[in-house]
């Protein structure tokens, strides 16, 4: 099945033609230098820039993947979460190429996308084998950060394990590179200053450190960094500015992969997956890895170009719905909120219930 991937939900308009796990085609255009300036995304201004360039982004999909319209059998499109403005611009041009084409349209959440992409073959690259299910997805991104269960490749498949109270790991790195006057997006920034610093050489707390919680909190380790720069001031020498922002990657790392471990083990999955933006990241990747081995887990590490947002994995999630039966047509809705339930609610942590559903057996 060759499926349409259309993806607009935050600050990069995205398009793709996947056929089963191939990427045929995966066009991205980056609005990363319109935000740059005001250090965050500005919704008004993605929401023109995906309207100037949606269309463009996806007559470059069809050409690179030497295919058309009506080639396509079903049309994939981010539906939730994101930016309203944002969403609507990718939906609208998606209701209205499956109106025109007769064809099945589906609306995918973009974390399943995030948590499936793993599954993608990406031209140029060595094959790989699928990833069996059941997995842990551990996702980490600018906007979310989660551990999950991941049984199959449709959204009722997928259960939270844990998420956090208050700042996504993407954002605690914006946030601290915006302290530390280093630009955005800070993740890239913060990570290579760190891989050339002592992550002991500062003492920072560290992050929701009971070890049984599956839930994560990172503005106290952000604030954490805001008071050593009151006490010490902004470090401009560079070492202290390497170890400052090597033992905030130490801390953050450790985080995420002690909970991902403690999740596979409750859950008795020996298979952790990385997904989101701050998969990139070096040391979360290399010490991930380490520390997983350690403990007989594997860590699976898609290439960056899975990682980041794209649409090949919008379309391989849809892929399912399709085949599942789906046709959003004439009912697609958008909505800021992730289609999962969520086990833990921002700010304050409070549990809806000890599970939102019974987890499948293995
Ligand atoms: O998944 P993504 O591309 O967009 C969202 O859906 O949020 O993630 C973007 C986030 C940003 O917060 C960015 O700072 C972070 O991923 N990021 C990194 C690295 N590269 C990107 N964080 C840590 N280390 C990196 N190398
Ligand atoms: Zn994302």
């Amino acid at each position: 099945m060759l499926v349409l991937g259309i993806e607009t939900s935050c600050d990069e308009t995205a398009a793709a033609v996947v056929s089963g796990r191939h990427v045929l085609s995966d066009v991205i255009h980056s609005q990363i230098e319109l935000h740059a300036e005001f250090g965050g995304v500005v919704p008004e201004l993605a929401s023109r820039d995906h309207l100037k360039n949606a269309e463009p982004v996806i007559r470059a999909a069809l050409a690179r993947a030497e295919v058309g319209l009506t080639d396509i059998d079903a049309i994939a499109v981010t539906c939730r979460p994101g930016l309203s403005g944002a969403l609507l611009v990718g939906t609208q041009l998606a209701q209205a190429l499956a109106w025109s084409q007769d064809k099945p349209l589906v609306g995918v959440d973009h974390l399943v996308g995030h948590l499936l992409a793993v599954q993608l073959e990406f031209p140029g690259r060595e094959p790989s084998p699928a990833v069996p299910f059941p997995y842990v997805g551990l996702l980490a991104s600018g906007g979310h950060t989660a551990l999950y269960r991941v049984d199959g490749p449709l959204p009722s498949d997928i259960a939270e394990l844990g998420g956090t109270r208050d700042d996504a790991a993407g954002e605690a790195y914006d946030k601290v590179a915006k302290l530390l006057g280093l630009g955005y997006p800070g993740g890239p920034i913060v990570d290579k200053l760190a891989q050339e610093g002592d992550p002991d050489g500062v003492e920072l707390s560290i992050p929701m450190a009971q070890k049984d919680s599956l839930e994560f909190s990172f503005s106290g380790l952000k604030t954490n960094v805001m008071r050593w720069v009151h006490e010490h001031g902004k470090p401009d020498n560079d070492k202290n500015l390497r170890d400052l922002c090597a033992a905030f990657q130490r801390r953050v790392v450790d985080t995420l992969i002690g909970k991902a471990l403690v999740a596979a083990e409750r859950q008795s999955i020996d298979t952790i997956v990385l997904g989101g933006g701050v998969a990139a990241n070096s040391e979360l990747r290399l010490r991930g890895v380490e520390l997983c081995r350690a403990r007989k887990v594997r860590l699976v590490v898609p290439p960056f170009a899975a990682c980041t947002d794209n649409a090949a994995m919008i379309a391989y999630a849809g892929a399912a719905l399709v085949q599942a039966g789906g046709d959003d047509r004439g009912r697609l809705t958008i909505s800021p909120k992730t289609i999962l339930p969520r086990l833990t609610q921002k700010g304050g942590g409070a549990r809806v219930s000890a599970s939102p559903r019974p987890l499948r057996a293995r």
